[in-house]
């Protein structure tokens, strides 16, 4: 069993590598998207139930059980009850599955972020990535070609996931977080500032609250939403649990949930009006209509965008650079999250050295994800991004909150973080863990099963 475990510098590090590992390519390039599509402002109603049902509520569960036990997600399970640390390494798992497409996907923005220079996606970004750059094949099973450079950004980011966890807590991850995350914030509040006062701006933003009502009827707009938060606030992957552990004695759990939860969710909505605003400028300035440019899932941050800086002229480049950067920062903070969670799991379990487990886990991983790299590696992205969100991520969410409800017992993880948080949490919470996220997740599990047949 390990001992000394590594802790944080400061209270303020580890929030922001909470937030860090929250705010990533789900808030700058699926929200928006998923906002829209899910019925615009009416979609707030299902996002916002989603964050104060099951988002806070799993939050200030997971960073409790975390600092209660101190341990990563198996071994804090373990040191609940001995028979429960399989389940443990279910989200550790998780996150490392995520981990091997999350990259791939960082490696394009690499990629792109160096095209942004000069603009080379040409006059075609549709064509450019999906033919030249991505080389699609012609269906999952034909790997096609090779893609050196995807593999190439690929590397990049593992090179950085593995230098960061090698260098530890406080001194890689949180070090990383400090310097990340404020420049992340910065730049997004320029390109949204931008965004929303582009010429056609409003038309955008019309469109994106304009609330379609009939949508909040709908049980997928509300699948959707949960899963947004899950996803987005890298819960049920065993990262919160992870980090919460590195804390010191004496932490404010519950002001540190509501932290995390409302930071990302603030950023997410940022991003959401920055990137409509630049919709509507698209639409407007190419006199097609809105539906048209916003429903393009992956090819928003891909496609969309870089017609949009090409657009933009000289401003265009220096947009274009910020906005990859942005996404690459983004998603480094949150890639070394689901790396730390895994290690940490098997550091734990081990006993073995922080920097051999890590060189280990990110050549795994690496060599894993060389697969997006070819022909057909958005395809298989979609098939693994479809199982983890609809089954991976809901089971574990259940799961825990059953354990925790059912079996644990909500008041002890209550009396642990009560003492040491300014503003305690009453029993409202132990009503949403033992019935309402449960409730809420068996049925999205049942929906997404009947949905699959
Ligand atoms: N929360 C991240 C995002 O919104 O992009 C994604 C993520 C981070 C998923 C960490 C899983 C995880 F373990």
């Amino acid at each position: 069993m390990a001992q000394n475990r590594d802790q944080w510098g400061s209270k303020l590090g580890f929030i922001l590598a909470a937030v860090g590992s929250a705010v990533g390519l789900g808030n700058i390039w699926r929200y928006p998207y998923l906002l829209y599509s899910s019925g615009g402002g009416a979609f707030l109603v299902p996002y916002f139930f989603a964050l104060l049902t099951a988002g806070i509520p799993l939050m200030i569960l997971e960073y409790g059980f975390g600092h209660k036990f101190k341990g990563s997600t198996p071994m804090s399970l373990a040191r609940a009850n001995k028979k429960w640390e399989w389940l443990g390494w279910w989200p550790s798992l998780n996150s490392l599955v995520i981990l091997t497409y999350y990259s791939a996907i960082l490696g394009w923005a690499i990629n792109y972020l160096v095209f942004s220079f000069t603009q080379s996606w040409g006059a075609d970004p549709n064509a450019f990535f999906f033919g030249e750059f991505l080389n699609l094949s012609d269906s999952v099973f034909n790997f096609g070609g090779f893609r050196p450079a995807i593999f190439a950004g690929m590397s990049v980011i593992w090179l950085c996931n593995w230098f960061i966890c090698y260098r530890g807590v406080s001194g890689g991850i949180e070090k990383l977080n400090r310097v990340l995350l404020p420049t992340l914030i910065g730049i997004m509040v320029v390109i949204t500032l931008r965004g929303v006062t582009l010429p056609g701006a409003a038309v955008g933003l019309n469109k994106l609250f304009t609330p379609d009502w009939s949508r909040v009827l709908d049980p997928k707009v509300w699948i959707a939403a949960y899963g947004q938060i899950f996803f987005s606030l890298s819960l049920a992957m065993g990262v919160m649990i992870t980090y919460s552990s590195y804390l010191p004695e004496k932490t404010d759990i519950n002001n540190s949930a509501f932290m995390t939860a409302f930071a990302n969710c603030g950023f997410e909505f940022m991003a959401a009006l920055g990137v409509f605003g630049i919709l509507g400028f698209m639409a407007t300035s190419q006199g097609v209509a809105i539906e048209e440019v916003a429903k393009q899932g992956v090819g928003l941050a891909f496609v969309v965008f870089p017609k949009v800086f090409t657009l933009m002229g000289p401003l265009g480049k220096i947009f274009g650079i910020l906005f990859f950067v942005c996404l690459v920062f983004a998603g480094l903070t949150s890639s070394v999250s689901m790396v730390e969670a895994f290690s940490s799991a098997v550091i734990d379990k081990t006993g073995a050295n922080r920097k051999k487990v890590v060189t280990v886990t990110a050549i795994c991983g690496y060599l894993v994800g060389t697969v997006f790299a070819t022909g057909s590696g958005l395809y298989i992205l979609d098939i693994v991004d479809h199982f983890i969100n609809s089954y991976g991520i809901v089971v574990i969410g259940l799961a825990e909150a059953a354990i925790v409800g059912w079996l644990f017992g909500t008041h002890k993880i209550r009396e642990h973080v009560n003492p040491i948080s300014i503003y305690p949490i009453g029993k409202w919470w132990d009503r949403m863990i033992k019935y309402v996220t449960p409730a809420i997740l068996a049925y999205m599990l049942v929906q997404n099963l009947i949905a699959e047949i």
